[in-house]
């Protein structure tokens, strides 16, 4: 009985370091799959910067068609790029990527006087913000400061928001759970300046998504239209989801990303816990599929017979690494193997593409917005920049 005992012990404890053993090589095969990814993506971008004409930036590849779409300066999604080479750089230090950043970086200047749209935090601190960490300047400085004063003057005291869209015939002062993310701009702008008073607006665009953009179960609205004349909300509605009451999934991991920068420039706790709350919706959402790569609507009725966005994911990786830093070692653990299965499955061929093909993309399957069957499975701008972000954030957090 005593040798079963000890064989049973034995047993138990080799079961045990036998998983230890298991999770220990899971990641560092993990940091070795990044890497080799890393190196891909190297290659990938300076094939797909011979792709681009002077004045435009990429934004997106149709498969079907073989067919780039590139954007001017003025669009959302033309920080990304500059913002990905930078990136890359900073893994690499491969200079021709520094170079070709810069260049695009040129047609981007004149945005930090672009008060037509709340993108700027986007537009300007995915490229600039990244370049004056990598080599802080006055002229990074300068802009980054007037694109924050720009983006301010789209806060309405009266709501507490700065507005997204512009006025239409469908809203009078729509804010978007997207907006979320342009509030990193404005407490990098404080912190420069000593003016509190981008703090204060960042704040209370926060607080006021915080009242009004969040549900019961924890899902946000994408749209919601206030009156700006009262302040008081209008409607609740969706544009790019399925319906005004799904849970559009490119949202939700907005709202976990923003939710957790706010936490991160203020300490203030409530922002913590609304991350957590974001993170256990996405987590624990029953339609999700096993490789954690959302359908595009996690309410969409056509479910699994409907298109992934692995933007989505990228995104709601790159914040779940940042948040496992901020919570308990529970949560911690939870949060840092979601965002290592979602890498892992990112990285494998059902996502990336090889290198020379994809248009010069990363990564495959995103969705933009599937109401207007735009951008509709297919590569996207921001999905790279935000796979690229959460590969380095991983290494970053194992110290290697
Ligand atoms: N911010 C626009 C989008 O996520 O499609």
């Amino acid at each position: 009985m005593r040798h079963f005992k000890k064989y049973l012990t034995l047993l138990v404890l080799a079961g045990i370091s036998g998983s230890l053993f298991a999770q220990q090589k899971n990641k560092s095969d993990l940091l070795s799959t990044i890497d080799d990814a890393l190196q891909k993506a190297v290659a990938q971008y300076q094939y797909l910067a011979t792709t681009l004409p002077a004045d435009s930036l990429p934004r997106t590849y149709y498969p079907l068609t073989k067919k780039s779409a590139f954007s001017e300066s003025g669009w959302w999604t033309s920080g990304f790029y500059p913002g990905s080479l930078l990136y890359l750089y900073t893994y690499s230090h491969n200079p021709v990527l520094q170079t070709e950043a810069e260049k695009k970086e040129a047609l981007l200047e004149k945005e930090q006087f672009n008060k037509g749209t709340h993108d700027l935090g986007f537009m300007m601190y995915c490229s600039f913000g990244n370049s004056e960490k990598i080599h802080p300047s006055e002229k990074n400085e300068t802009i980054l400061m007037n694109s924050a004063r720009s983006l301010s003057t789209r806060f309405n005291p009266k709501i507490g928001c700065i507005q997204s869209w512009n006025a239409s015939k469908k809203w009078k002062f729509p804010v978007i759970i997207d907006n979320m993310m342009n509030l990193e701009l404005l407490f990098w702008a404080t912190k420069h300046s000593g003016d509190s008073s981008f703090y204060k607006i960042a704040v209370s665009h926060a607080n006021t998504t915080m009242k009004n953009h969040f549900r019961a179960d924890n899902s946000s609205w994408h749209v919601v239209n206030y009156d700006p004349e009262t302040g008081q909300v209008i409607s609740k509605q969706t544009a790019q989801g399925y319906a005004d009451y799904s849970a559009w999934s490119r949202g939700q991991a907005w709202g976990l990303y923003g939710f957790t920068v706010m936490y991160r420039a203020t300490h203030d706790r409530k922002y913590l816990v609304q991350a957590e709350k974001i993170a256990r919706y996405i987590m624990t959402n029953p339609n999700l599929p096993a490789d954690k790569i959302p359908y595009w609507d996690y309410n969409s009725p056509d479910i699994p017979a409907t298109y992934r966005d692995a933007s989505a994911a990228a995104i709601t990786a790159s914040a779940l690494i940042e948040l496992s830093g901020y919570t308990d070692a529970i949560h911690k653990t939870n949060y840092l193997k979601f965002s290592e299965d979602i890498l892992h499955a990112l990285a494998g061929p059902a996502y990336t593409a090889p290198v020379g093909q994809n248009g010069g993309f990363i990564l495959k399957h995103s969705t933009g917005a599937l109401p207007m069957s735009s951008e509709v499975d297919v590569p996207l701008t921001y999905a790279d920049y935000y796979y690229i972000e959460a590969m380095l954030r991983y290494k970053a957090l194992k110290g290697k």
